[in-house]
């Protein structure tokens, strides 16, 4: 997979060389290109925001740079082939299914805005180069599309194959089972009088699956119930 970010921001993805990321990275799994944003503007100050038609507060982010970013990096590439993400607080939720889905492309372009947002016309531009995806985060307003794109970059990069080293880790993960992940414990058996549950130390595989199961469940319930499907009525509703 290659994943390409534009940003005015490209020191903010300087992480993306660390950890599991970034080792992936230098074993050929992933490919990261960061690209400055300004790169493609022509002015000497390098300007890439203006004020925003129609008035008010905040700059908005010129096409014209955006423009040329897109099509120095789509290139030749045969449009189904390519997805254009605008982080968005404004876009469709981000989702552990929506990162599974992202994992299957070959090829994702990032382009993180800053101020108010990228004109609009940028993204009904990318759409006819590119499959195109606003997505937010979160229901919360940050400074620009940068943490959030760092945030799905690593969501969607450890479910590629060959960069999480056990697969097995990811599927007993949150979200993944449409359940939040059971508690986890390791040695020391005692710690601070705390002891780790008995049935964890039982041995018995079936009664360790059953007890995660629930305590997922239960978390579930006290945590997220929005997760779950909706109660069954507690009494059937008559037909006649
Ligand atoms: N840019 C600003 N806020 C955002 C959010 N919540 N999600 C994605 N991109 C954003």
């Amino acid at each position: 997979m290659r994943i390409d970010i534009v940003t005015i921001f490209p020191e903010f993805f300087g992480v993306l060389d660390v950890s599991l990321l970034g080792k992936a990275r230098r074993d050929g799994v992933l490919e990261l290109g960061v690209h400055d944003l300004r790169d493609w503007t022509h002015d000497r100050h390098r300007t890439v925001d203006d004020t925003p038609y129609g008035g008010g507060a905040g700059m908005v982010m010129k096409p014209e740079p955006w423009g040329e970013a897109l099509d120095a990096l789509l290139g030749e590439t045969d449009a189904t082939d390519a997805v254009v993400v605008f982080p968005s607080p404004a876009g469709v939720p981000f989702t552990q299914s929506l990162a599974r889905e992202l994992a299957a492309e070959p090829r994702i372009i990032f382009a993180c805005g800053r101020y108010e947002g990228i004109d609009a016309r940028v993204a009904d531009y990318a759409a006819t180069r590119a499959r195109v995806l606003e997505v937010s985060l979160g229901d919360y307003v940050l400074n620009g599309g940068e943490v959030a794109a760092m945030a799905m970059i690593e969501a969607i990069g450890r479910l590629v194959p060959g960069v999480v080293g056990n697969p097995e880790s990811l599927v007993e993960e949150s979200h993944e089972s449409g359940l939040l992940e059971h508690p986890s414990y390791t040695k020391p058996q005692v710690w601070r009088d705390r002891e780790v549950p008995e049935v964890l130390r039982s041995g018995n595989h079936a009664l360790v699956a059953a007890w995660r199961h629930e305590q997922s469940l239960e978390r579930t319930r006290r945590v997220r119930p929005d997760l779950l499907p909706p109660e069954a009525p507690a009494e059937a509703p008559r037909t006649r």
